[in-house]
């Protein structure tokens, strides 16, 4: 009886010390679904921006291509998976899962607030409309 309350204490002794130890960089990338739960209005703004159709500017191979995927997909994994087609929320707010699991008072610190850079993926002298016209001529 007494081992088992031994090991009952370290265990919440441990999982304390991981709960502390927790921040966004250990999070999963959920999927758009799950964020619009909590955030409808979010959701129906980013439905009917270009960001929500990035995916659908891929043709042919170019959808199996990480070169491509990287920044027209979100939640992409080095075996090739990803969680959404688009340029979903995570993209530019980062993996939530942490945040949605957390109770109201630690979303915050959970979530990146101002987007991780658009510049990430945009660059106003690069347009990469024109360097996908150009690939697929070759
Ligand atoms: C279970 C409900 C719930 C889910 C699911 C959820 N959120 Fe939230 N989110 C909240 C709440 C509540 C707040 C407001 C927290 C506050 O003001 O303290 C919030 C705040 C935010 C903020 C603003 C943070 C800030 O500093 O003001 C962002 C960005 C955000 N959520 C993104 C997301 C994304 C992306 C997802 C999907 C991965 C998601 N949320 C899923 C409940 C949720
Ligand atoms: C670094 C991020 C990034 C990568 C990698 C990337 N794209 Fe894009 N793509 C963008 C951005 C941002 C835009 C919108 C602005 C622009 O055209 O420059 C875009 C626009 C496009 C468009 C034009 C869509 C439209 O509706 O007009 C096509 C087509 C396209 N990309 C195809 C591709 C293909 C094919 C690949 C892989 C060879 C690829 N992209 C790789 C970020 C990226
Ligand atoms: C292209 C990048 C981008 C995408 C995609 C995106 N957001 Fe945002 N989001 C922003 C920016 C920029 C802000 C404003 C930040 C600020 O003013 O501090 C923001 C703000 C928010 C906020 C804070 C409240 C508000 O409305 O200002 C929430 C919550 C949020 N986003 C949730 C979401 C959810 C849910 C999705 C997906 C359905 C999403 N975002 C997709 C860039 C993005
Ligand atoms: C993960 C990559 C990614 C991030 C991060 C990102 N974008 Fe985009 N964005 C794209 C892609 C890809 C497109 C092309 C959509 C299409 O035309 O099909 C696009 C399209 C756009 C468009 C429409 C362009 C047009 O020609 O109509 C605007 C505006 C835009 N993004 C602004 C932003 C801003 C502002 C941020 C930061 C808050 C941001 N994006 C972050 C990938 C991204």
């Amino acid at each position: 009886m007494k081992k088992v309350l031994l090991l009952a204490a370290v265990f919440v002794v441990g999982s304390i010390g991981m709960a502390r130890a927790e921040s966004q960089a250990d999070a999963e990338f959920l999927g758009v679904a799950k964020c619009k739960m909590c955030h409808m209005k979010q959701f129906k703004t980013w439905e009917n921006s270009k960001h929500a159709k990035t995916f659908e500017a891929l043709q042919g191979d170019e959808v199996k291509n990480p070169d491509c995927l990287k920044c027209h997909t979100t939640g992409l994994k080095a075996d090739g998976t990803f969680v959404d087609k688009g340029t979903s929320c995570e993209a530019c707010h980062g993996a939530g899962s942490l945040h949605m699991k957390a109770k109201k008072e630690d979303k915050k610190s959970l979530i990146t607030r101002k987007p991780i850079s658009c510049a990430n993926c945009h660059n106003p002298h690069i347009s990469r409309k024109m360097m996908a016209e150009e690939m697929r001529k070759k």
